[in-house]
């Protein structure tokens, strides 16, 4: 027999696995963000690193949302999600030099596949844009998701894992 209770249930088992599997991907994007970059000595390295942090820092933040650790709020998302998007404008321009550096993580196949690292970084940025439009918390959620793909499409192609 049809019973609202059970499909409501359904609805919120359906809701936590989904916010499971969200977190699960944002520890994943930013566990390494604590000073991967120190002996860093290459000027331009440390500069691409340096913000690649800061979108962590600001991603973390973000994910304190999906969390339960900090309140929706369009305001803080609007503020954050506008400086993830700058800082995805600047990938090009960062990582065009053909720096490197003992600890940099990044692969050689950015400057040998340049267009699809470009490909990457404005997926990058498509993304961070759908978050600064979001309308609700739910909308947020899935936007935030959405942009933390993106990272890890990047990284999986473009970025070794040192340490
Ligand atoms: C277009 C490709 C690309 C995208 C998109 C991208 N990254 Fe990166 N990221 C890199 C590369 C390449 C490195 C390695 C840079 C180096 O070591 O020289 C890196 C490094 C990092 C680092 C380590 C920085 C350090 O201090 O060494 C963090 C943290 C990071 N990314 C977070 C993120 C997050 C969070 C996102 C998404 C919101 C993101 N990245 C999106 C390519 C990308």
């Amino acid at each position: 027999m049809f019973s609202i209770d059970r499909v409501e249930r359904k609805a919120q088992i359906w809701g936590m696995k989904n916010r499971i599997t969200q977190i699960a991907a944002l520890v994943v994007v930013t566990a390494s963000a604590a000073f991967a970059h120190s002996g860093v000595k290459d000027p331009q390295v440390l500069a691409r690193m340096h913000v690649m942090g800061l979108v962590a820092d600001d991603m973390e933040d973000l994910g304190g949302i999906l969390k339960g650790q900090a309140p929706y709020d369009d305001q803080f998302v609007r503020d954050r999600s506008t400086r993830i998007l700058e800082h995805a404008r600047q990938i090009e321009a960062l990582f065009e030099p053909e720096a490197t550096d003992p600890k940099t993580e990044a692969k050689d196949t950015i400057w040998t596949d340049w267009p699809g690292f470009l490909e990457k970084a404005r997926d990058m940025e498509l993304a961070a844009q759908g978050l600064t439009e979001v309308q609700s918390e739910a909308e947020f959620r899935q936007a935030f998701a959405a942009l933390g793909k993106t990272c890890s499409a990047c990284h999986a192609d473009y970025r070794i894992k040192l340490n």
